[in-house]
């Protein structure tokens, strides 16, 4: 038998029908049965107008897809996809057509292939596909259009939107779960990497998953709306059914006639929207999920919390600890959270946090009926059991228990709830306002630290802006010119542009300092030596000596050098954030500054100061460590500069005396000032000083109590805090001697269980009052951010 010419006949004959005998469908059909059939150009509309069903080419593909689409509205928005996995290339003799048993075919005639079709476990007399007003495709009989009837409806087949009355979810009957799939791209409606369903594990909730990875999570039903979303309670048009049972378990947007388009759409790339039409308007966006860093599934590790007001935004649970404190400090938050005290079993208490979205429920229990005591006590009961909450917070009942570390929390108060959360017997509640009092003489005594430190400070800065005290250099050992690469006058003047003084960065102590770029783009920064400047020559060779031979990651690096003529210029690597001061004493930039980065530039400044004293292969006292000295990268990173006065110690020399006090007032150290003795313990003086100066800072900023609470955060940084100004009391006391060394200061620093010594008296004041005892040259108070740091001073 000759199949092709039959086929051809068959081909023929039903095109013939097609154009003859039946009536081509019309555009104001919505329903198609076994004698009709819609080819590529003809479409099916909605009764009311709304939806349209058709062949349709997705972005710049040229391939065709029978699919759904809003009708009217400009921009063609797809609803619905049939063939999605299987494009048509060429539509000829391509047909949509209903058959027996009643089903919806797409059928390629030119081979006699099916491309897609729909199916059925039931026979019905006179199947019919009927496109309705919710943008909903039926198969039905044709006298029989009560939906529990379907034989097959689109809606239970979505591609990546959902529109109202849709029912997502599962019916445990049929084993059919309906869900969303991403397209795989603009062009391409066939399954992508991106799932959205109800997660029937554990119980109820919503994940976004990518491949079997969780991206998103909208936390389980609590008789109201899924935890942590919008409060349904807040927008009156926003309603959401939830049915849960033994037959099915589903969660619907009911629509209606009277309420405007809406859908919800899962894009190729993962993100999802609510999106509803305003005339006028277009499509307006209700809905953007992720909305923020915290959307991102667990990003802040097991018994973490995320707070988009917060920064950095993951936080451990109160009373939890990070896991790995390096790791957290460096905002990796993988590694979650830990009880701060262990669980004992027998005697454990619970502990409420509000205003949260309830964590990743996949490994929990529940009981319906329950009631918070018995949930309570059932949590009790088991010593795995980690958490409790009321599963049904509009009927107050059910109970919710979680086994496991708890995984994605975010804090979304006002519309949060209610966890229990089990904890060691000592962090109960009675503990607690022990530890509350505590917390409190702590905050007062560290407010009474504070307060005297802000008087002094106060006086510093006022003495600081108007006396700035100049001796001589220190007249140690020739310094030789070192091996530093030299650059061409003509190379530095270019690229500062002839030293423009839009360049111009500031006065440093020895001269102008200018911005630069090199021809390869390198960015730089040059420090001219004033030309009549003997003392500026004298810094300058100072500093090459020594910022030559260092290198450390929290020293300034020394690029090279320029002499030439009366010329002679340092070229360093340019720091984009400045010093230390110009941050610390401007209100909004200090703002920026939080505790982290703080503790950050604390510990960076000790270790340089560490190398300088100790690890180098020169031992240097820096003698003029101060904010301004401290510069910034782009990292936040500290960087010690200026070693203008630094001064080399040699053999076993700890101590010198100088005739010329060198230094800025404030930093230095009582016996410097008064004796003009300095060593590695004035240095550590003035540490001291920039500590407590960064934490005051700090402190300014806002109430006391917040220090402990809010604007910290956690305990974990106010036990660093706490450290901090210790330390920086015990480098400021007044015996050098009682002092520790900077090698100690580090370890304290980075130790939490160190025990630290009680500060003595600081020295701060001494008994001569050398502040008054000098007159001064003032100098311009304003020019305080980049403030000429030595100034002449006659005297002593
Ligand atoms: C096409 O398929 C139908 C149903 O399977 C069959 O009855 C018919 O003979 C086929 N036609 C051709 C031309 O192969
Ligand atoms: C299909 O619908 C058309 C138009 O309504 C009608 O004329 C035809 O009889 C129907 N065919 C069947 C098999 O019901
Ligand atoms: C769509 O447009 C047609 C023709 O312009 C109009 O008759 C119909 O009422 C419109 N439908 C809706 C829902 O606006
Ligand atoms: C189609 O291709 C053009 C040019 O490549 C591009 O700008 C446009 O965004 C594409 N449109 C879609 C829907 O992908
Ligand atoms: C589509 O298929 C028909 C029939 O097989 C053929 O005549 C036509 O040339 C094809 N069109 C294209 C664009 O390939
Ligand atoms: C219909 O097809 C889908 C997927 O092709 C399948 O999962 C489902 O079990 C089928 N239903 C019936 C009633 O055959
Ligand atoms: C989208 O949000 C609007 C406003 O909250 C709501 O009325 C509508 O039902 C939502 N639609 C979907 C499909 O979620
Ligand atoms: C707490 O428990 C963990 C794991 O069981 C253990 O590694 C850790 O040492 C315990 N900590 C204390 C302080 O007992
Ligand atoms: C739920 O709790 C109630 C009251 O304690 C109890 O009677 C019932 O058996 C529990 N149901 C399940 C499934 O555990
Ligand atoms: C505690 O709960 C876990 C997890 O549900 C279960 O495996 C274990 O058997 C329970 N233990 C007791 C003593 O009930």
């Amino acid at each position: 038998m000759d199949t092709t010419s039959s086929c051809e006949g068959f081909s023929l004959f039903l095109l013939f029908l097609q154009l003859i005998i039946l009536p081509l469908v019309s555009a104001s059909t919505d329903t198609i049965n076994s004698t009709q059939r819609i080819s590529d150009g003809e479409t099916l509309v909605s009764s009311g107008g709304t939806f349209e069903l058709g062949f349709f080419s997705p972005g710049n593909s040229t391939n065709r897809y029978v699919g759904i689409w809003y009708m009217n509205l400009t921009g063609t928005i797809i609803v619905w996809v049939a063939n999605r996995e299987v494009p048509i290339t060429n539509t000829t003799g391509v047909f949509l057509t209903v058959t027996e048993p009643g089903i919806l075919v797409l059928i390629n005639d030119n081979n006699n292939r099916t491309i897609w079709s729909s199916n059925t476990s039931r026979t019905v007399q006179n199947p019919i596909a009927q496109l309705l007003d919710s943008g909903n495709l039926v198969l039905r009989d044709a006298s029989d259009d009560r939906p529990e009837n379907f034989l097959w409806q689109s809606f239970d087949y979505p591609t990546d939107t959902i529109l109202p009355g849709m029912r997502i979810g599962w019916n445990f009957v049929t084993g059919l779960e309906v869900y969303l799939r991403s397209w795989r791209n603009n062009d391409d409606p066939a399954p992508g990497e991106f799932r959205y369903h109800l997660d029937p594990t554990g119980y109820p909730q919503i994940l976004l998953e990518r491949g079997s990875v969780p991206q998103n999570r909208v936390g389980p039903w609590n008789g109201i709306q899924f935890s942590g979303t919008m409060d349904a309670r807040e927008d009156p048009t926003y309603f959401m059914s939830f049915v849960m049972n033994e037959k099915e378990l589903y969660y619907m947007i009911p629509s209606n006639n009277r309420s405007p388009l809406s859908r919800f759409s899962l894009y190729h790339n993962g993100v999802m929207q609510n999106l509803t039409w305003v005339d006028g308007r277009g499509w307006v966006v209700y809905v953007n999920v992720p909305a923020d860093i915290c959307d991102t599934y667990g990003l802040c590790g097991a018994n973490g919390i995320c707070n988009v007001g917060n920064s950095p935004s993951c936080g451990c649970l109160d009373r939890f600890v990070p896991r790995d404190p390096e790791g957290w400090f460096r905002a990796d938050w993988t590694n979650g959270c830990v009880r701060r005290t262990n669980l004992s079993c027998g005697g454990d208490v619970f502990r409420r946090y509000s205003g949260i979205k309830l964590p990743d429920v996949r490994f929990s229990w529940h009981n319906t009926s329950m009631t918070l005591q018995e949930c309570r006590a059932e949590c009790l009961r088991n010593c795995s059991c980690t958490a409790y909450t009321q599963l049904d917070i509009s009927r107050r009942s059910g109970c919710l228990i979680w086994y496991e570390d708890l995984i994605d929390i975010r804090s979304v108060s006002p519309n949060g709830q209610d966890i229990y959360i089990r904890m060691a017997s000592s962090e109960s509640d009675s503990e607690r306002m022990n530890r509350k009092l505590l917390i409190a003489s702590l905050t007062s005594v560290i407010g009474v630290v504070l307060i005297s430190l802000s008087l002094f400070l106060c006086i510093l800065k006022r003495k600081k802006n108007d006396l700035k005290m100049r001796g001589g250099l220190y007249d140690g050992s020739q310094p030789k010119e070192s091996d530093l690469p030299l650059f061409d006058l003509s190379t530095i003047s270019k690229a500062t542009n002839n030293f423009s003084i839009n360049n111009k960065l500031g006065e440093g102590g020895f001269g102008p300092v200018y911005k630069g770029i090199l021809e390869g783009g390198q960015e730089i920064a040059v420090k001219r030596s004033s030309k009549d400047s003997m003392q500026g020559r004298d810094e300058f060779k100072n500093e090459v000596v020594f910022i030559a031979k260092l290198q450390h990651r929290n020293l300034v690096r020394l690029l090279g050098c320029c002499i030439q003529g009366e010329e002679s210029m340092l070229i360093y690597e340019y720091m984009p954030n400045n010093s230390l001061d110009v941050i610390l004493f401007d209100e909004t930039k200090s703002m920026l500054l939080d505790w982290e980065k703080r503790f950050h530039i604390i510990n960076g400044v000790a270790r340089g100061l560490l190398y300088l004293h100790q690890d180098s292969r020169l031992r240097i006292i820096h003698r003029d460590l101060k904010a301004s000295n401290v510069l910034l990268d782009s990292d936040m990173n500290p960087k010690i500069s200026d070693f203008g006065i630094a001064r080399r110690f040699v053999g076993n020399e700890t101590q010198a005396k100088t005739r010329r006090v060198v230094g800025t007032y404030g930093y230095m150290a009582p016996e410097y000032v008064v004796d003009g003795l300095f060593s590695v313990k004035s240095d550590v003086f003035s540490f001291g000083v920039l500590v407590l100066e960064i934490v005051w800072t700090l402190y300014k900023e806002d109430r006391p109590l917040d220090l402990v609470d809010a604007s910290l955060g956690n305990l974990f940084h106010f036990s660093e805090v706490v450290r901090s100004i210790h330390v920086g009391l015990l480098c400021v006391q007044k015996n050098p001697e009682d002092r520790p060394s900077m090698s100690t200061v580090v370890m304290m620093l980075g130790n939490e269980g160190v025990l630290l010594p009680q500060p003595k008296q600081p020295g701060f004041f001494t008994e001569r009052d050398v502040l008054a005892a000098h007159t001064a040259t003032s100098t311009n108070a304003a020019n305080s951010t980049n403030e000429m740091t030595i100034t002449m001073l006659e005297g002593r």
